[in-house]
């Protein structure tokens, strides 16, 4: 393989730019030629392309975000946009790509290649929402989650200074990863997540329980995508039958997608990127290269998005038991 290139796409997550550090680098490593894609499909559609050097890499480990840009591509959707997109890739001479995303770019990956069998793709698992088959951990959860916890700290501060119930809701559209394990990480009093069935009866006589023990404050973690709906919403529902009246809600949001990230997702943003290049020259292609404890592992595209990481039910149970 003589060209390759590499890009971000979808929802950005911290490690992107150690991904494609590590792409870079193990391809310069190995004599292959590196080509960057900006805005992902997007840049692929517009030709947005550039040949990446050592240099190109150099300082950017502990950013977070990703230099060559992301977008969630509507055109990529069509046939049309699909075609341009090859046509470019072929002018580059671009015979294998690694792709660092989620679910989208998985899907858009797996489309390109059934079009066209000559271009060759592999991925790296990039979303802060861990949700994906074939991994422990993607790439950037670990930051996003090790965020929730410090501002669920912060919110703990308050909440405590007050002596009142906090709704903290977190990012996880389908997923409640982020949501259990900074609920475990910060102590919180109950964790609803979309993966198991949230009754609100329970969650109410919990909190009115903690309430007349004089538990001077609580903090409940919500899933973005829980199954009875985000904060505001859960807190219009319950609020008549709450004892605590002096309740707030926060919506974390986008700072769980930036900053710097931590030690755990430069160090596997850097063994996948450097595996992924591996994994092309050795002839792989439709493949997520994951880790599952401690070696590396790949899994189809098909299997990495339809088949769920399965949540540890045990550990919603524990949140329960702990708080
Ligand atoms: O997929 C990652 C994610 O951060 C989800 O947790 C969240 O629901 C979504 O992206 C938000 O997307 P956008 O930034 O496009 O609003």
């Amino acid at each position: 393989m003589k060209t390759i290139a590499v890009f971000t796409s979808g929802g950005d997550s911290p490690g992107m730019n150690a991904n494609i550090r590590a792409v870079v680098r193990t391809a310069l490593h190995y004599g292959i030629k590196v080509i960057g894609i900006r805005s992902g499909y997007e840049g692929m559609i517009d030709g947005d392309m550039f040949e990446m050097q050592s240099k190109d890499v150099s300082s950017i480990i502990q950013l977070g975000g990703t230099i060559l840009q992301t977008a969630r591509s509507e055109r990529f959707m069509t046939k049309e946009g699909r075609q341009k997109a090859y046509d470019n890739l072929k002018k580059m001479g671009i015979e294998g790509i690694v792709a660092c995303g989620g679910n989208g770019t998985f899907t858009g990956a797996k489309v390109l290649m059934e079009e066209f069998p000559d271009i060759s793709i592999v991925g790296t698992p990039g979303t802060i929402d861990n949700d994906l088959y074939g991994t422990d951990y993607t790439i950037g959860y670990d930051t996003a989650v090790n965020t929730a916890m410090n501002a669920i700290d912060n919110i703990k501060d308050t909440a405590n200074a007050h002596g009142r119930l906090f709704f903290v809701e977190v990012m996880g559209r389908d997923a409640g990863f982020i949501a259990l394990r900074s609920a475990i990480a910060s102590g919180a009093e109950a964790v609803l997540v979309p993966e198991t069935f949230t009754n609100l009866d329970v969650l109410v006589n919990t909190l009115n329980t903690n309430y007349q023990n004089k538990k001077r404050a609580s903090v409940v973690v919500v899933a973005e995508g829980d199954d009875a709906g985000g904060a505001f919403e859960i807190v219009q529902q319950i609020k008549p039958r709450l004892l605590s009246k002096d309740i707030r809600v926060t919506i974390l949001g986008h700072i769980q997608r930036g900053g710097r990230p931590t030690v755990l997702d430069r160090v596997l943003a850097s063994r996948l990127g450097m595996e992924a290049v591996r994994a092309l020259m050795n002839g792989k292609k439709g493949v997520m290269v994951g880790q599952i404890g401690p070696d590396v592992a790949y899994t189809p595209f098909e299997v990495a998005i339809k088949h769920h990481q399965t949540i540890n039910k045990t550990l919603v149970e524990m949140v329960d038991i702990l708080a």
